[in-house]
């Protein structure tokens, strides 16, 4: 499968800037993919559009949403519909992201209703997992990884298609933090989530993609995505800026 190379807008840009970057981001990468690799792009939801639309005139670029409420509509204020992200052009969205659970409050549970919802509307999902430094210390990588996959895909069908599903793997401690992972720590940690993925689907655990995230940037991207097990990565900071991205996306 291709590896998937992901923008984590968060917060940032409006969609003029958001238009421009993709575009500026186009012209560095032509209008093909490159080779062997998907790229998605999360901006806020007020910018999607534009990606979407800059990104139609190219092959193998995606917009995606970074956040959504598992109803088709209702009186959820502030929060946003899988079809109102389908409207502006998302086919994929993030769930479980580190902010989210942190900042936000979204539990496991909730986690696992997101991915199974937007999984079955039809959308990719990005299912985002990953420990705290406090876990990592005292030995708990493994149950906090384990909890998060059992709760966080616990509501997907056991005939999965792949392709719609990734796992990003970000330890909350490289975050945002300019403290990346070794390789020696990416490999472990994929390696344990390759092998939870295949206790819980038997079937497709081996071929669900992988992604690292945590301080992504342009000079480590090439090392990262050649550990094992690592099958793109999904990208903040850095992929704020087209030219950045764009050595990621080529790395
Ligand atoms: P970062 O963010 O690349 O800025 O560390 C990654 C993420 O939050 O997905």
């Amino acid at each position: 499968m291709k590896k998937l190379i992901a923008a984590n807008w968060k917060m940032y840009k409006s969609s003029a800037e958001a238009h421009n970057c993709v575009a500026t981001l186009l012209g560095f990468l032509g209008k093909k993919a490159p080779e062997n690799k998907e790229i998605l792009v999360f901006p806020p939801f007020t910018a999607i559009k534009a990606v979407s639309e800059v990104f139609a005139g190219g092959s193998g670029f995606f917009a995606g949403g970074q956040n959504f409420y598992p109803e088709p509509e209702g009186a959820f204020t502030g929060e946003i519909a899988l079809g109102m992200l389908r409207e502006a052009g998302a086919s994929w969205v993030l769930a479980g992201h580190s902010e989210r659970r942190s900042i936000f409050g979204e539990s496991n549970e909730l986690v696992g209703r997101k991915t199974a919802y937007a999984y079955e509307a039809g959308l990719g999902v990005v299912l985002c997992i990953g420990e705290t430094l406090a876990q990592r210390e005292n030995g708990e990588l493994e149950q906090v990884l384990t909890a998060q996959l059992e709760a966080g895909m616990a509501g997907l069908p056991v005939e999965l298609d792949g392709a719609r599903l990734a796992v990003a793997y970000e330890p909350v401690w490289a975050i945002g933090t300019g403290k990346v992972a070794g390789t020696g720590e990416i490999a472990e940690a994929h390696n344990l989530v390759r092998k939870i993925l295949g206790k819980i689907s038997p079937r497709h655990g081996a071929e669900l993609r992988i992604l690292y995230g945590g301080s992504v940037k342009a000079d480590n991207a090439g090392g990262i995505m050649a550990v094992d097990n690592v099958d793109g990565v999904l990208v903040g900071g850095a992929s704020l800026d087209a030219e950045k991205f764009s050595k990621i996306a080529l790395a």
